[in-house]
């Protein structure tokens, strides 16, 4: 008797977690938006803050990868903890969400210094081997499918990424992006942040 309860036990138990998994259903992405991710990206993500990244209009298949590499640890920063329960299916889901959002972009005032940013995202500078961006992210600054979208992100976040990428405190597939940035001055750099930003 002692022993078929204890039988009945594990076998309810059991059910109990197998149930438990399958209640687990994938979110949408706004309810996990409208929870977790709007007050730092806003909720069509156009970022509450020009220290967070806007995700309007940024390519999906980026936006996915991007968060399994915060959740594996790959990529690290604020993003890790925001990252840690999400399954494959939410990451995509978000992909989707993010990228079928309106893109947005800034008024650039210093006109003269955004021109230089303008000379070297389409041309590189040949004097010190820094390849034109529009190689890789694209005339209009759209990225590609795999490659992000620059265009009309905040000045402040693409500057932090470069110095990272440089310094290699950004940590997932930096070898490209690490070459780049260990070219650029301080001055490309901000010129290169202010034209971006108004694309
Ligand atoms: C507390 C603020 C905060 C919250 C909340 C937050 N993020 Fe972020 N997110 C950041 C910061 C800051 C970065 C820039 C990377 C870094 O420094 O960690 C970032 C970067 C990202 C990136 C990479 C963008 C790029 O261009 O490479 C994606 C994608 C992203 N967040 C998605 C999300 C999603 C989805 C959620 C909700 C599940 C979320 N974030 C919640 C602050 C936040
Ligand atoms: C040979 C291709 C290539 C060239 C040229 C290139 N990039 Fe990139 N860039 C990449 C790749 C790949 C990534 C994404 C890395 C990843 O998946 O995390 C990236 C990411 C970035 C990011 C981070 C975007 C985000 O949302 O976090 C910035 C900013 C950036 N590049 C700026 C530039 C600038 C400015 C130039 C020109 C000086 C440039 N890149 C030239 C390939 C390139």
């Amino acid at each position: 008797m002692m022993i078929m309860m204890t039988r009945l036990f594990l076998l309810t138990s059991l059910m109990l977690v197998i149930s438990g998994i399958s209640a687990a259903e994938n979110r949408t992405a706004i309810e996990i938006v409208k929870k977790r991710c709007s007050l730092c990206h806003g909720i069509d993500g156009e970022a509450s803050s020009t220290i967070y990244p806007r995700l309007a209009g940024q390519n999906a298949a980026y936006v996915t990868k991007q968060l399994g590499d915060f959740k594996s640890g790959r990529r690290q920063g604020t993003m890790n903890e925001m990252a840690a329960d999400l399954t494959p299916d939410e990451m995509v889901a978000l992909g989707e969400y993010f990228s079928a959002k309106p893109t947005l972009t800034h008024r650039v005032r210093n006109k003269d210094f955004s021109a230089v940013g303008y000379y070297l995202y389409h041309n590189g500078n040949s004097y010190s081997d820094v390849p034109a961006c529009e190689s890789c992210h694209g005339v209009d600054g759209n990225g590609t499918t795999k490659l992000p979208r620059l265009a009309g992100q905040h000045k402040r976040y693409l500057m932090a990424q470069l110095l990272d990428f440089n310094t290699r405190k950004r940590t997932n597939d930096n070898a490209v992006m690490h070459s780049v940035a260990s070219k650029l001055t301080e001055l490309e750099i901000n010129a290169l942040a202010l034209y971006i930003s108004g694309m």
